[in-house]
């Protein structure tokens, strides 16, 4: 089937995935955070693997359990996957393009937060008095668009590809497809997988619909579409990633 990469399909290349949800620290013992489990990002290291690939995993808060389930559990369990723990979106950020520079696919499946807390206090923070709190925001770094202008740096291996994710939901200003191809030409990674999220679809179901969009000669070009459980769709968008031929 044209969602199995023949083994071998990855061998001699590496690939860097983050998973993941950031979390974004408050004070010593806080956070802000989000619910992704981590499933999607590991899925894709699991196939990558799986077709011969060397596997860095950027797992930024992903439960050992997720990774037992996707066979990345005990640590040296599977040969040739090397995992980097992170947390905040900045540790995120500098993991990636630092291990970027040696990457022949790189992948952020990871859930970013969009914005942390503007300072960190150093000790915990105190009640005060009986009212509400307000808290400060700053935009993080988009870490996409940093992965893709160090390639354009020369910082990269050649021919290397960039891939995000994003869940998108449709309204009366445009559809699931449309803002997905936007939102790729505005980052400028070669593929974004895009997924439909709501009524039942997307976050914790079994079954995944994705649209795997690319960027071609600055337009956004459907690829395909898949449907099937994360290990499948994995398994399919690596495949397409690599037969379809450099974007640049
Ligand atoms: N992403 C990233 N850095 C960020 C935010 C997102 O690298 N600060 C990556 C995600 O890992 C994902 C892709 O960008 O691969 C799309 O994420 P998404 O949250 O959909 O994009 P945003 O630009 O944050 O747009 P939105 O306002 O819709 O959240
Ligand atoms: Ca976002």
């Amino acid at each position: 089937s044209p969602g199995e990469p023949a083994p071998g399909l990855l061998q001699g290349k590496r690939v860097l995935v983050s998973a993941g949800g950031t979390r974004e620290p408050l004070d010593p013992v806080r956070f802000l955070g989000n619910r992704s489990s981590g499933r999607q990002g590991t899925a894709m290291a699991a196939a990558a693997l799986a077709a011969g690939a060397r596997v860095t995993l950027v797992a930024a808060n992903v439960e050992r359990d997720v990774l037992c389930e996707a066979g990345l559990g005990a640590p040296g369990s599977a040969a040739g996957l090397e995992v980097v723990g992170v947390e905040s979106a900045l540790e995120l950020r500098e993991t990636m393009l630092q291990l970027a520079a040696e990457a022949d696919i790189v992948v952020m499946a990871a859930a970013v937060a969009d914005y942390r807390p503007a300072s960190l206090a150093e000790t915990k923070l105190k009640k005060q008095g009986d009212d509400g709190l307000t808290l400060q925001l700053v935009q993080n770094p988009d870490i996409l668009r940093d992965l893709v202008a160090q390639r354009a740096a020369g910082t990269a291996p050649a021919g290397q590809r960039i891939v995000g994710f994003a869940a998108e939901t449709g309204d009366e200003h445009g559809t699931v497809l449309e803002y997905g191809s936007a939102k790729l030409l505005r980052k400028g990674a070669d593929f974004l997988v895009v997924n439909e999220v709501g009524a039942g679809r997307g976050f914790g179901t079994a079954e995944n619909s994705v649209t795997l969009v690319a960027a071609r000669d600055g337009s956004a070009e459907v690829i395909g579409e898949r449907r099937g459980s994360k290990a499948d769709v994995s398994q399919w968008v690596l495949s397409r990633v690599v037969t379809s031929g450099p974007s640049r």
